[in-house]
């Protein structure tokens, strides 16, 4: 039987082309949404693909919502934690809600996706987790306190679920991306993006693709030696 994927902020962005990269795989896949409703009835005319929506920063949500799934399209083997926001400003200006918004989505949402999840893996034999840190996570970044935070703990995170999932066939890794051709990275101001883009090696935003395709590999039944690592693709712009 084919197996089952959650991707959550799957509907657009790095998570849209996730999404259909695993579809291509021939796993089934459940887009998560939280934002506009048209945007993913489109997205599912376009692909084929299920959304459904839920805030992962709401721990409840995110049980229900993956119980749902699990009922519809069979039991999940894998979790890729993608959604994310941003609240930029620096610290000066940043509110306490900023800071936590993007604390309980990009970290919170990773730690509620796994309890809804992980014991059905563990019962089974095979679980796999790959959550999308970033550069800003791993270098930090002028103006986001609070998302180089949870980018970071996310890193942290992994390496620890790693751990726990090993001896289940479960396996745990992270992927940090650097600036991609994206809404988000769109939003940032036009002179402080050219500024970040002069210092990328290659001389370009990557491709949302280019992220799909190294969750694909790393989702794989090929995969499983590959746990609590954490894989950069950056353009060069942080060798880490
Ligand atoms: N290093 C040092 N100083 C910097 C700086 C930097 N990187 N960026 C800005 N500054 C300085 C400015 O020169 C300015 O200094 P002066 O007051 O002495 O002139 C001061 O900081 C304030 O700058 P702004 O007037 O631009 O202040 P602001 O509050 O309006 O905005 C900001 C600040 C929010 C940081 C804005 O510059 C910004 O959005 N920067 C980009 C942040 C960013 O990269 N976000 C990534 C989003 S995409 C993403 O997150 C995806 C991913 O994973 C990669």
């Amino acid at each position: 039987m084919a197996r089952v994927a959650v991707v959550t902020g799957g509907t657009r962005g790095i998570g849209e082309a996730i999404s259909i990269a695993l579809q291509d795989m021939g796993i089934t896949v459940a887009a998560n949404f939280a934002g506009s409703d048209e945007k993913a009835r489109l997205f599912t005319e376009r692909t084929g693909i299920k959304s459904y929506k839920w805030n992962v920063a709401d721990h409840q949500a995110c049980l229900d919502g993956c119980a749902l799934v699990a009922a519809e399209l069979g039991p999940i083997d894998i979790v890729v934690n993608n959604a994310g926001i941003t609240r930029d400003g620096t610290l000066m200006k940043m509110s306490w809600e900023a800071w936590n918004e993007v604390i309980q989505v990009n970290l919170g949402g990773s730690f509620n996706m796994a309890k809804a999840t992980f014991a059905g893996m563990k019962e089974r034999g095979f679980g796999r987790f790959v959550q999308i840190g970033s550069i800003n996570g791993q270098a930090g970044q002028y103006g986001q306190v609070n998302y180089s935070a949870a980018k970071s703990g996310i890193h942290g995170f992994t390496k620890a679920l790693a751990q726990e999932g090993a001896r289940f066939g479960i396996t745990a890794n992270a992927i940090a991306p650097g600036y991609i051709d994206t809404d988000m990275v769109a939003a940032v101001p036009a002179e402080a993006l050219a500024k970040i883009v002069a210092k990328i090696p290659v001389g370009r935003l990557g491709q949302a693709s280019e992220i799909a395709r190294t969750v694909g590999f790393l989702v794989s039944e090929d995969g499983g030696f590959i746990t609590g690592s954490t894989m950069s693709i950056n353009g060069g712009q942080h060798m880490y």
